[in-house]
């Protein structure tokens, strides 16, 4: 009687893991992009490996003395009116075999777990595309130096062409991190900081800042922009041409509400703190560049999707949407907003 409830209960155990097991293997990262597991790069590839090899190991040994435990515990299970069994004590043997398997398996583990290490580290050769990267309270900034060049938030790279990130801080410690990419690296002032990695997949991937770098740290995402190499050569031949003005405007003088959002930049204030053209940018600038800003897909370094109506709303309310961004809020009218949207989105 005792046995068969304890049996039931077993199959209890068994049944609840099997379907737990279940509902995890259900669980597809395709829709969490923001995932280590799906790696769009050779640094994450690298790292995705390492993990798979541990986990493999490590599910070997879960299998293997769960196994033996479970045989144990149903096969030399006592029952009622049994003798007192065998004592022993000490097994010179298996204490050698206990010892000597983990130590092998922890060498497998060694092997690889080195050789990413030293493999993730390499320095870039010549003909990596050098970017640098400065962290913001709370944003990113990107600058090209090989084009002269500087964008803030979304970090348009060439496919097939090793990036190679010079990185550093503003103001606190941040880290950079783009989870299909390349691992996570701490970005420090007036100490520069590298990392590498080489996209393998085109498309627009989420990073998040991951550590801890005020109230805002949450809403201190990034987008890599992962291009064809000629994709991402048209894409740097129209931002060399966002030297100065946007080129409608370059062309003809600005018209309505553009124009009248043009001046309300100047006397808004908000040129102090934003450039707006992508070549030989002034370094140091408080707020994000925005040569380019009306062709991102999310403004406030990832808190909004880029449409007019979330761009007015930042301009007119930037402490209630972000508490405590450096962004002040200028007392800007409704119309004002739309002005400047209308000005803000010829740059792109
Ligand atoms: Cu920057 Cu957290």
């Amino acid at each position: 009687m005792l046995l068969r409830t304890d049996g039931r209960r077993y199959f209890r155990w068994v049944t609840a893991l099997f379907l737990l097991a279940l509902v995890l293997g259900s669980c597809s990262p395709e829709n969490h992009p923001q995932t280590t597991l799906l790696p769009r790069g050779d640094y994450a590839k690298i790292a995705d490996d390492l993990l798979d090899t541990t986990v493999r190991w490590a599910l070997l040994v879960f299998v293997l003395v769960e196994g033996v435990l479970l045989y144990a515990i149903f096969r030399f299970r006592g029952k009622p009116g049994d003798p007192e069994p065998h004592q022993t004590h000490g097994n010179t043997i298996v204490e050698v075999v206990w010892t000597v398997i983990p130590a092998l398996i922890l060498a497998a583990i060694a092997v690889p777990t080195v050789r990413a290490i030293f493999q993730t580290n390499a320095i870039p050769g010549k003909d990596a595309l050098t970017i640098e990267v400065v962290g913001h309270q709370w944003w990113w900034e990107f600058r090209y130096p090989e084009y002269n060049m500087t964008t803030a938030n979304e970090l348009h790279v060439p496919m097939g062409r090793m990036v190679s990130l010079r990185m550093g801080s503003n103001d606190v410690i941040h880290s950079f991190w783009v989870p299909q990419f390349a691992s996570k690296r701490d970005v420090f002032p007036n100490r520069e900081t590298r990392m590498w990695f080489t996209a393998q997949a085109e498309g627009n991937y989420p990073g998040q800042c991951g550590e801890f770098c005020g109230i805002q740290h949450g809403r201190m995402a990034h987008r890599i922009v992962a291009q064809k190499p000629e994709d991402f050569q048209a894409w740097v031949t129209h931002m060399q041409t966002l030297a100065a003005k946007p080129p409608a405007q370059a062309a003809a003088p600005a018209q309505g509400a553009q124009a009248e959002g043009e001046k309300l930049f100047t006397a808004k204030g908000c040129i102090a703190c934003h450039s707006v053209v992508a070549v030989n940018a002034p370094k140091g600038m408080v707020g994000p560049n925005l040569a380019n800003v009306g062709a991102r897909t999310y403004i406030a370094a990832g808190t909004l999707k880029n449409t007019d109506e979330n761009l007015a709303r930042w301009i007119r309310d930037p402490q209630g949407i972000k508490k405590g961004v450096l962004m002040p809020n200028l007392g800007v009218t409704e119309a004002e907003a739309q002005a400047l949207v209308a000005y803000l989105r010829a740059h792109k």
